[in-house]
């Protein structure tokens, strides 16, 4: 069941998505060697409190954190804890706000320090991807066309397309119908309609495609231990545009000349 949003609730997205992004502007500042990822999952949890809001993957399936933490090898869904960030890392950082009943859920991936040029050519192209997705994402269109757009742009560059873990609809539930896969074909899958909220989320890794879950039960590793990036957005799909509710500008406000 694909539930349309009405103009009203799409305003109420609007404010949940925009927490999130003002969430993660908010721990872009503290990234840097020497922070612990429980660190910035404390600073995340205040500040979605702080603002009225709810940490939505706090509790969640019985997930621990207000961040999903993703260093390195992580895909998804890594525990916050007292690992400290190392120059030569990437963090991908992703959450989820509750406000006024409606959820908004965002993921970037951050460099530590310097970080080696072919990782942090995966971060540019995975974002990019993010973007040819988004392209896609219009009336009348079906799910397939963004996943497609997403998958020949990776692949084409040689990285593997996670194929476990995908996008969502999303609204009073943070995954709601439909998946928003990140491979696939153009012309298959749901039509978008007008209402539709989604939420497109690359998950690209550098290596091959294939991704092992730890014995937590979560945490989502490359098997070959090659780096993963993920950047996501949540978007409303409109009769005449698609309005991206999530943004990257207070975090490129928060990197200054070191946003990407
Ligand atoms: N954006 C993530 C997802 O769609 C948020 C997960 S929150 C968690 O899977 F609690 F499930 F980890
Ligand atoms: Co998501």
């Amino acid at each position: 069941m694909i539930y349309l949003k009405t103009v009203e609730e799409i305003l109420l997205m609007q404010e949940a998505a925009t927490l999130v992004s003002r969430t993660l502007g908010e721990v872009a500042k503290w990234v840097a060697p020497g922070v612990t990822t429980a660190r910035l999952d404390a600073i995340a949890r205040e500040f979605m409190l702080d603002n009225g809001g709810r940490p939505a993957c706090l509790g969640y399936g019985g997930f621990p954190g207000t961040l999903c933490i993703e260093v390195n090898d992580t895909v998804v869904h890594g525990f916050p804890s007292d690992y400290a960030l190392r120059d030569g890392d990437i963090v991908g950082i992703d959450t989820v706000a509750e406000l006024n009943g409606y959820n908004g859920d965002s993921a970037y991936t951050f460099a530590v320090g310097e970080v080696d040029p072919k990782t942090m050519q995966l971060l540019r192209d995975t974002k990019e991807a993010l973007a040819r997705g988004i392209a896609e994402a219009k009336a009348g269109a079906r799910v397939g066309n963004i996943s497609n757009a997403v998958q020949s742009y990776c692949e084409r560059r040689g990285y593997g397309v996670v194929r476990e873990m995908c996008g969502h609809g999303i609204g009073k539930s943070m995954h709601e119908s439909p998946e928003v896969p990140n491979f696939g074909r153009r012309g298959i899958g749901p039509v978008l309609k007008p209402g539709m909220c989604i939420c497109i989320e690359p998950m690209i890794n550098l290596g091959s495609k294939n991704v092992v879950i730890g014995s937590d039960g979560w945490t989502c590793r490359t098997k070959d231990h090659k780096p993963s990036a993920h950047y996501e957005h949540t978007l409303a799909i409109l009769d005449n545009e698609t309005r991206v509710l999530t943004t990257f500008d207070y975090i490129k406000e928060a990197l200054g000349d070191r946003f990407i």
